[in-house]
């Protein structure tokens, strides 16, 4: 692996702890104006102290991220061109190399799906977003994204996460599941997971905690730091359980104390 891939890998998944709290909004290429991402000027921007890194698309990046914020790593997403009133598997690559260097993406996250309608047009994209990010030095995030009628099970996950790894990509963000430690098991490169729907925030806390425990590299994480009532004491709680090793009790402990 080449330095730039290295140097980049580093500002995704925090070389001290081996772990990531990486903050997703990317939600509204497809969601359109997602619940808690209305106003990232004022829901998001105090959160980025806490993360890791921040996944978006380049419309919010240049939109509501303030100068001072550009330190922070960020994963572009690369992928889209479907919404939720289509065929959400019907995505294309809607970023340029050229775009992703000017805005100094420490990676780029394309979504796959596979089963899906359009499974064979999102592997060939995820494929081809490899084969330039490994020209520049910039490693691909696959997402396994999970149609309507798709399956989060365990058998499901691990048959998508690993085609998106053997296909090339650095890093794949799927969903926790039950046997989860099969999935890491036969998946050769790191894996973070999505939070998934807004869950009451112990439940939401016991998925990191047992993603981390079962060897995920840490969480992709989105509503359920954002759509919570206390998104700041949250999102440093998760940070606990990814990088403080503390229990899903100690992390509700800290939240608790930091909301008041
Ligand atoms: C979905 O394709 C997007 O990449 C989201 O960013 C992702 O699902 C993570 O967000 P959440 O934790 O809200 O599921």
């Amino acid at each position: 692996m080449d330095w730039g891939m290295k140097n980049r890998l580093s500002r995704i998944i925090n070389p001290g702890t081996g772990r990531t709290v990486m903050l997703a909004v990317d939600h509204g290429y497809f969601l359109g104006p997602t619940s808690g991402l209305e106003r990232p000027q004022e829901s998001i921007v105090p959160l980025l102290p806490y993360a890791d890194c921040l996944m978006l698309n380049r419309g919010m990046l240049r939109s509501a991220i303030p100068a001072e914020k550009a330190g922070l790593p960020i994963v572009l997403r690369a992928s889209g061109g479907s919404s939720v009133l289509k065929e959400l598997s019907n995505e294309e690559i809607t970023l340029s190399m050229e775009d992703a260097i000017r805005l100094n993406a420490s990676g780029l996250a394309l979504s796959i799906f596979v089963g899906a309608e359009y499974e064979k047009q999102t592997l060939d994209s995820l494929s081809r977003l490899v084969n330039e990010g490994e020209k520049y030095g910039i490693p691909i995030l696959a997402v396994t994204a999970v149609g309507k009628e798709m399956g989060r099970d365990v058998r499901y996950l691990s048959l998508a996460s690993r085609i998106a790894a053997e296909l090339g990509a650095h890093v794949i963000k799927t969903y926790y599941c039950e046997d989860f430690e099969k999935l890491i098991s036969s998946c050769p490169v790191p894996v973070v997971i999505a939070g998934g729907k807004k869950l009451p925030e112990p439940e939401a806390l016991e998925l990191a905690y047992n993603a981390v425990q079962r060897g995920a590299v840490g969480v992709d994480m989105g509503r359920n730091i954002f759509q919570s009532e206390h998104p700041l004491a949250m999102i440093q709680a998760v940070r606990a359980v990814v990088h403080e090793k503390a229990t899903p009790e100690q992390a509700f402990d800290l939240y608790n104390s930091l909301k008041n």
